[in-house]
């Protein structure tokens, strides 16, 4: 199998580096439009090879998307990151391009690809991608609730001081500071309840610093991350590939799910060699469902940005 990470930026290396290092393709394509840049990123992971001890292969390329041809997956990450104090939906007005451009070339040479889209504002790339490609829906993935959703493991791990491998918790709704809902109801510790081992403001904190997750790292850093990003991106190759049917929360095209449609937004859905096969239902209260609507809303007005751009 052969998987096309576009973007040899920090995420879009990451992504390659972990698809590598797990084994979970051949072939891994790394594609920049910088002169040199994604041949030179593949060269020094191939160069990990002998110490890590993989098979996969790496290779770099400038531009050229015949390179790319017969992917089975492809990971956009192309575009700016965001700078501190900076909104992903800033970046609206130099990614939504990049993107479109991107995707309509890997899918001239890889017509059968799933699509995993990273770019930020990502749930609106994601919608541009389902908009302008004319592809089964169920091909074109975002990443970002799989990476929130990392992410509130992670802090409700070190509020309940244990293994987030322990921990079950999902982020649903937009890809957004504001716009994200962690479901601090359903997360759970091996089957308990995280809300019967955690009081009510320290349930409230996690979710606050699980929104503003990527905002602390991007304060802390100066650009966005990459680790946890590239792999989320990583894992739902993963699951792609191998079949795994692993429920993840991504954003996808919703139809009626959750009270949504003619909008791409992260719920739990299933990955699995055909894209996202599933929607599962949480049942969400009537908070939940506010919250969602409202995300919705937000995420929506944002979308409208592409038709004033004219790119849908
Ligand atoms: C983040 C970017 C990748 O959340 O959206 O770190």
């Amino acid at each position: 199998m052969k998987i096309t990470v576009v973007g040899a930026g920090a995420v879009g290396a990451t992504c390659a580096d972990n698809i590598a290092r797990r084994e979970i393709a051949e072939e891994v394509v790394l594609l920049d439009i910088k002169e040199g840049f994604a041949e030179g990123k593949a060269m020094d992971m191939m160069q990990t090879a002998a110490l890590l001890g993989f098979n996969t292969k790496i290779s770099g390329v400038t531009n050229d998307y015949s390179k790319t041809a017969g992917s089975s997956v492809v990971v956009i990450t192309s575009g700016l990151p965001r700078k501190p104090g900076m909104t992903r939906e800033e970046l609206i007005g130099i990614n939504a391009g990049i993107v479109k451009g991107v995707a309509q070339n890997i899918l001239e040479y890889s017509p059968d690809a799933i699509i995993i889209v990273i770019s930020n504002p990502m749930d609106t790339m994601t919608y541009l991608a389902l908009k302008s490609l004319g592809i089964p829906k169920n091909r074109i993935i975002g990443m970002g609730g799989t990476l929130d959703s990392a992410r509130f493991k992670y802090y409700l791990s070190v509020a309940l001081n244990c293994n987030s491998n322990d921990l079950q918790g999902f982020v649903i709704g937009g890809h957004g500071d504001t716009t994200m809902i962690p479901l601090t109801r359903l997360a759970t510790y091996q089957s308990l309840p995280v809300s019967d081992l955690l009081d009510k403001e320290t349930l409230a904190k996690v979710a606050a610093e699980t929104m503003v997750g990527g905002a602390t790292l991007t304060g802390l850093l100066g650009t966005s991350a990459w680790y946890a990003p590239g792999a989320a991106g990583a894992v739902l190759v993963e699951s792609i590939i191998r079949d795994e049917k692993r429920l993840f929360t991504c954003s996808v095209s919703l139809e009626g799910e959750y009270g949504q449609t003619d909008i791409c937004l992260g719920v739990p859905v299933i990955i699995s060699r055909k894209g996202w096969e599933k929607i599962i239902d949480y049942k969400l209260n009537e908070e939940e469902q506010a919250a969602l609507n409202k995300s919705a809303d937000a995420v929506r007005s944002m979308n409208k940005v592409l038709e004033e751009m004219k790119l849908i």
